[in-house]
C-alpha cells in the first residue's frame, strides 16, 4: 500500500465478494464469449426476446443462432428437448430475475444443455450442472463486470479492463446529478461493446468489496413487494411474490406505455425499456410496448415507491 500523497475516495471496505467460484470479466457478453470460445458449441438456441448486445460476440465466433419462441410466461413455447444435442446449447434468460423457480424445473433432466442468462438476476444462485452468466453492474454501482459460472475450465485473459475513465457517471449520480452524468454513462456502456474478454477492473472489484449486499437485497425485496401489493391485480404478468430479489417490477398493462414513460421522465422518473429488437417475436414486442419496468433498487425508500405508484396511477387514469 502506498503511504501519503494524493487523497482517495473514503469508502468502508466490507470485503464483499459476489461469487468466489465465478470467473470475472468486464461484462456478461465477454463472459459468454469466453465460455463459447472455450467450448465446441456451434449452435446457440436464443429466445426471441433478448438484449441485442450479445449478438456481435456470437457473430465473431461464427456461432449459428437459432431463435426459439417464448410464451406469455416468458418460457420456451415448445419443448427444447428435441433439438440436435451435439455442439448445441440453449440460452435461457432469467427475465428480470423472476424466473428462477421455473428455470429450475425446466432444466432438471439435462442441465448441461443450458446456459442460464442471469444478467438480470444477480441474486439468483447458479444451478449446478448448467453454465450461467451475470451482469452485476445492473444491480451495483460499478463501471463494469460480468461473471461466468461453469464446470468448463476457462483460461483467463491477463489484461484487466481499464475502468478509470468510466466512473464519472457513478459519482455524479451519487452527488444528485443524474442528467449531467447520463452521457458519461452512455460512454461507459459503449466501452463495453468491445467483448474481447478482459478481467473485471480493479475499480469494480474494490467497489464491490465496499458494497453492503445485505442492505441491497433487503431493500429490493421490500420495494418489489410494495409494488406487487399495489399493482398485482392490474398486472397482465403473473409474478412470484415470495423471496424475490429481482431487477425491477415489470408492470404489463393492456395498452402501450410510451406516453406514460414520457410523462414519467418529466417527473424525473426514468424507466428502461426492454428490448426494442428486430429479432423480437410477438410476445417480446408486446412486452416492450406494454410494460413499465419500475425501479426497486436500494436507493428508493417507501416514500419514493409511493410516489411512483401515485404517478403511474394518475397517468393511467388520464388514459
Ligand atoms: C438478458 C441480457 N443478457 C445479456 C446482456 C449483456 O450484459 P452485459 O451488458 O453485461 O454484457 C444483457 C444486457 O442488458 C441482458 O439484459
Amino acid at each position: 500500500m502506498a503511504i501519503g500523497g494524493y487523497n482517495q475516495l473514503s469508502l468502508t471496505c466490507l470485503n464483499t465478494k459476489l461469487d468466489v467460484e465465478a470467473y470475472q470479466f468486464q461484462s456478461a457478453r465477454a463472459a459468454l464469449y469466453a465460455y463459447l470460445s472455450a467450448t465446441k458449441v456451434k449452435t446457440l438456441y436464443v429466445p426471441n426476446y433478448i438484449c441485442d448486445s450479445i449478438f456481435p460476440a456470437l457473430e465473431s465466433l461464427n456461432i449459428e443462432v437459432e431463435f426459439y419462441s417464448i410464451n406469455e410466461q416468458l418460457l420456451p413455447e415448445k419443448s427444447l428437448k428435441l433439438i440436435r444435442k451435439s455442439c448445441c446449447k440453449v440460452l435461457l434468460v432469467n427475465y428480470f430475475g423472476l424466473l428462477n423457480k421455473k428455470i429450475k424445473e425446466l432444466i432438471t433432466s439435462e442441465p448441461e444443455l443450458y446456459v442460464i442468462d442471469n444478467s438480470q438476476a444477480l441474486f439468483c444462485e447458479h444451478i449446478e450442472g448448467t453454465t450461467s452468466i451475470y451482469s452485476p453492474r445492473k444491480f451495483l454501482g460499478i463501471p463494469d463486470g460480468g461473471l461466468l459460472r461453469t464446470s468448463k475450465h476457462i483460461n483467463m485473459p491477463k489484461e484487466f479492463f481499464d475502468a478509470s475513465k468510466y466512473t464519472g457517471h457513478l459519482l455524479l449520480r451519487a452527488s444528485g446529478y443524474a442528467p449531467e452524468g447520463y452521457t458519461m454513462f452512455l460512454d461507459a456502456e459503449q466501452a463495453l461493446e468491445s467483448f474481447t474478454p478482459k478481467r473485471m477492473s480493479v475499480i469494480s472489484e474494490y467497489l464491490i468489496k465496499c458494497t453492503d449486499i445485505r442492505v441491497i437485497k433487503e431493500k429490493r425485496q421490500r420495494n418489489y413487494e410494495l409494488l406487487y401489493t399495489r399493482f398485482n391485480s392490474l398486472n397482465q404478468l403473473q409474478l412470484p411474490i415470495h423471496d424475490q430479489i429481482p431487477l425491477c417490477y415489470p408492470l404489463k398493462l393492456a395498452f402501450k406505455v410510451d406516453q406514460i414513460c414520457k410523462q414519467l421522465i418529466d417527473k424525473a422518473i426514468y424507466l428502461p425499456r426492454y428490448w426494442c429488437s428486430k429479432y423480437s417475436g410477438e410476445v417480446g414486442q408486446d412486452m416492450f410496448e406494454t410494460t413499465l419496468f419500475l425501479p426497486i433498487d436500494e436507493r428508493l425508500d417507501t416514500e419514493q415507491i409511493e410516489l411512483i405508484i401515485e404517478s403511474v396511477n394518475n397517468m393511467m387514469a388520464l388514459k
